[in-house]
């Protein structure tokens, strides 16, 4: 997986049009798309078009970017462990793991005006259309709608900074950035950027903030550890982001034919890197089902890729994950899990998360 990554000329990440095959070939869901603008997959892309996108979206996501965002996601955190606080239970899905990626990137994108439920919808409505074939007719329907109504408005926000409006935000950084290209990168582009920050980040972060909890929940061992040291709770966020690896596998195109461990993969076949997999690979790490605190080497997993694609938001995702844990600990206590039956993965290839966690607790 990792000399995959690195060989983008070989294992090409320009997929989007293959997975969005079912909402291409349905005519109802193409009229309704054609309310809004031409979806543009910026970053299911190649070298050199995918390294001006980066160029743009990079500066925003740095560690000083990240740090400067800290008291605002510490704010989102506090906010909503507050709202645990004040009942003895709840879904933590629904509660927390949901709602505080939406919050952190709703600020992110200045998108905070908006109810947060709003910019849910809107990113799993591009999730539900990239997953075209699996969901209901119904469903992707009601996604295109979504997707229009989003793209309106994010419109409106780069035209307002095209208009020279500064919002002193991301927004007009991305448009102040792609002006300087001389008109190289379009409105369409830009809107295509902006809509991959909105939703590359919930599902991957919701995913692994609930697998944590639930991880927390069985080893009562690791909360002590924590609590006691908090200095451990990096090595904990790494070890997380390898052992749940919520981004489990995303594709690539082969661009030539290729032998890998003695099997023929042919030209233009869609390849799947399995971030999960790798992360799990014995001959990296000892004992890889195991989730240990100790381990020397956690931080050389694959949870946000790696090479020119790496996650543009990896910075922005341990500091929401520390954030989370470090709060709940330090606020909460008398975690029990209140319906097994509940804990079900949600099917998806790409993404593997619980889809409700029911627990109670108590204040501590
Ligand atoms: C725990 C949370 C997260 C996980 C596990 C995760 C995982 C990943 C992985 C594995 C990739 C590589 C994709 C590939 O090579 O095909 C990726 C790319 C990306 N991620 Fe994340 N991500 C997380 C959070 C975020 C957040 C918070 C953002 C918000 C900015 C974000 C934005 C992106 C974008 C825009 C890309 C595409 C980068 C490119 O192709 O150049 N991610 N992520």
């Amino acid at each position: 997986v990792r000399d995959a990554t690195a060989d983008y000329a070989t294992y090409s990440n320009e997929y989007g049009h293959l997975l969005r095959a079912g909402e291409n070939s349905d005519p109802q869901v193409q009229d309704v798309l054609a309310g809004g603008w031409p979806l543009v997959d910026a970053f299911q892309s190649d070298p050199p078009r995918h390294s001006v996108y980066r160029k743009l979206v990079n500066s925003a996501f740095t560690l000083p970017s990240v740090k400067a965002l800290q008291s605002r996601i510490d704010d989102r955190v506090n906010e909503l462990v507050s709202g645990l606080a004040s009942r003895r239970s709840c879904d933590f899905v629904e509660q927390f793991s949901i709602p505080l990626p939406v919050a952190v990137i709703a600020d992110v994108l200045s998108m905070n005006d908006l109810p947060i439920g709003t910019v849910k919808r809107w990113s799993d409505a591009f999730m539900g259309l990239l997953l075209g074939g699996i969901v209901s007719r119904e469903r992707r329907l009601q996604c295109a709608r979504d997707i229009v109504e989003c793209q309106h408005h994010v419109m409106s926000m780069i035209r307002d900074r095209r208009n020279g409006a500064d919002g002193g935000d991301l927004i007009s950084s991305i448009v102040r950035s792609a002006d300087l290209e001389n008109g190289a990168i379009d409105d369409t582009e830009l809107l295509g950027i902006i809509q991959a920050l909105m939703v590359a980040g919930n599902e991957t972060t919701t995913s692994t903030l609930t697998e944590g909890m639930l991880l927390l929940i069985r080893r009562p061992d690791l909360q002590q550890v924590l609590r006691n040291q908090p200095e451990k709770m990096s090595v904990f966020v790494e070890e997380l982001l390898r052992f749940a690896s919520a981004a489990a596998g995303l594709p690539r195109v082969t661009k030539r034919e290729v032998t890998v461990n003695g099997f023929v993969i042919p030209q233009n076949s869609l390849v799947h890197l399995r971030w999960a997999a790798a992360n799990r690979d014995p001959s990296q790490y000892s004992d890889p089902d195991s989730f240990d605190l100790n381990r020397t080497n956690a931080r050389t997993h694959l949870g946000f890729g790696r090479g020119v694609h790496t996650c543009v938001g990896n910075m922005l995702a341990r500091a929401e994950l520390t954030a989370a844990y470090s709060a709940i600990l330090t606020q909460l206590d008398g975690f029990e899990v209140t319906d097994e039956d509940a804990l079900r993965i949600t099917p998806n290839i790409f993404a593997r998360g619980l889809s409700r966690l029911p627990i109670s607790y108590r204040g501590r």
